[in-house]
């Protein structure tokens, strides 16, 4: 299923012709409470505001380009970073300042609910939080330009790399592609104890790939073949470091951290660095691993993140590439340490405990199809999971606090990240099952033993590779408040496309 692409009105930007590293790496601006407030599910109590304008705005994504017309939050994509920590709730107003026309073309022959609304309409959610249902940016929350939301954090969980994204039903994938996403990083006191590099030399550091025309302006591919009317997977061809095409960033010869976001529609990123150095990779999605990992690849899904830690200790005056795989990204330019005494701290060699959840203490196990099928005209495929459509009932309803055994059987050809909201998780196993028996007799007949994950995936995760050819067997503790969530594939297209459902957690007792 790959579609004939539409020829785009004008031509596309080849990247390769561009020069590198001509424009500074931009941070992100961290967003500040604007006052306080109290929410009226929580009452009595303030808590500190902030305010997250979506808009339309201009930047330049290279120096040789025409500025490039994007949304995103407060004027910036990415979206300021929200600094949270464990204990402290607060409130943000999500608003909608958007353009009554979307950036881009809207209606494409998708599949899934909603596809016909014309109307641009936006919600937010922050990927990894354990909020309440109503401040979890359910789909079909998502609300017009000129209205807004308030929504409730309460930063009761660990530390971790969270992101946020737009989440509107049937065009979360032109949302984000618009560029309404940005870094949520959310700190503990534990994590603060192990002084892992910080302030200047914390970097996050969002990756995501686009088209860009000529004039400029992004462009998202679309079908020129009536038989399969919808692109499966965006690619672009050139990739933005937090919002800028083959950036470079001054850092000094020391350790740096980096968190490593793909916010990509569908690419995913196997990252190496030039100099040969390894990645100390420290933290997968839901935060810290038992103890740093050297990794000389770091592979990222879409919505998957990376804590890596990178040492330039000993590379004065020298200059090292981000790469994906050989095609540099970005590029860290080593100042000369001259006769500062910028001595690296050592690494902590423990990081913090990862509990593993017992496979005896789950009360039931789900088998879940990742499969596509064809609309009624017997073309046009669309992606489902369990093999329902969204609007079909609600199937998935685990009882709160209780555990459960998600099998995620993938009958495609490609591998799915698929993300749980409200909880977090570990993977268990990916084993090979026969696709024959299941297609033929919905057996599910497994043809050799089941591989633990690698060290970097044995920590705790939101969102999981499941493999072609495997089912990926993952153990969740459903904590949090009962009500109803989503779950999906983080490829936006197959989101957008059906391959997405709700999830009810019932309350205990
Ligand atoms: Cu990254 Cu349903 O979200
Ligand atoms: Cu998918």
């Amino acid at each position: 299923m790959a579609p004939q692409l539409a020829e785009p009105n004008q031509p596309l930007v080849n990247p390769a012709t561009l020069p590198r590293f001509v424009d500074t790496l931009p941070l992100p601006p961290v967003a500040r409470p604007i006052g306080q407030r109290e929410h009226p599910a929580h009452p009595g109590r303030r808590l500190p505001l902030y305010r997250m304008e979506m808009r339309a705005f201009q930047a330049r994504l290279h120096r040789d380009l025409p500025p490039t017309t994007l949304w995103g939050y407060q004027g910036s994509s990415p979206g300021p970073t929200l600094e949270a920590k464990r204990g402290e709730p607060f409130l943000i107003e999500w608003a909608n300042a958007l353009p009554t026309h979307h950036l881009l073309p809207i209606d494409h022959g998708i599949h899934g609910a909603e596809k016909d609304r014309p109307d641009v309409r936006t919600v937010a959610h922050v990927h990894g939080a354990r909020v309440g249902p109503n401040d979890d940016g359910w789909p079909e929350d998502a609300f017009a330009p000129g209205h807004s939301l308030l929504y409730h954090y309460p930063n009761a969980q660990d530390a971790a790399t969270l992101w946020y994204h737009d989440h509107a039903m049937g065009i979360t994938r032109l949302n984000i592609y618009a560029g309404l996403y940005g870094a949520y990083l959310l700190r503990d006191p534990e994590e603060q104890a192990l002084a892992l590099p910080d302030g200047e030399h914390e970097l996050p550091l969002i990756l995501c790939d686009r088209l860009i025309a000529r004039d400029g302006q992004l462009y998202y591919p679309v079908s020129d073949d009536p038989a399969a009317p919808w692109v499966s997977e965006a690619y672009g061809n050139a990739t933005l470091c937090n919002g800028k095409l083959y950036p470079f960033i001054e850092v000094e010869p020391r350790r740096y951290r980096l968190r490593l976001i793909n916010a990509a529609n569908a690419r995913h990123y196997e990252l190496s660095l030039s100099s040969r150095h390894p990645f100390v990779q420290i933290g997968s999605d839901q935060g810290l691993l038992p103890a740093p990992l050297e990794r000389m690849r770091v592979e990222l899904y879409p919505a998957e993140r990376a804590d890596v830690v990178v040492d330039f200790s000993g590379l004065d005056g020298q200059t090292v590439e981000l790469r994906q795989p050989s095609e540099p990204l970005l590029q860290f330019r080593v100042r000369n340490r001259g006769d500062k005494n910028a001595v690296s701290v050592a690494m902590p060699t423990a990081l913090r405990a990862v509990p593993r959840i017992d496979p005896a203490s789950a009360t039931r196990e789900r088998i879940l199809t990742v499969g596509e099928m064809d609309d009624a005209n017997g073309n046009a495929m669309m992606m489902t999971l369990g093999g329902h459509h969204w609007s079909d009932p609600i199937t998935e309803d685990p009882l709160q606090d209780s555990v459960e055994i998600w099998s995620l059987v993938n009958l495609t050809g490609d591998a799915h990240p698929i993300h749980l909201h409200l909880v977090r998780f570990q993977i268990l196993e990916r084993r090979p099952y026969d696709l024959f028996a299941w297609n033929e007799r919905k057996e599910l007949k497994y043809t050799g033993p089941g591989q633990p994950p690698p060290p970097h995936e044995a920590g705790w995760k939101d969102t999981v590779r499941a493999d072609p050819d495997m089912v990926t067997r993952i153990i969740v503790r459903f904590e949090g408040e009962p009500g109803k969530y989503v779950w999906h594939c983080h490829l936006l297209e197959h989101e957008d496309n059906e391959m997405m459902r709700p999830f009810k957690l019932l309350p205990k007792g």
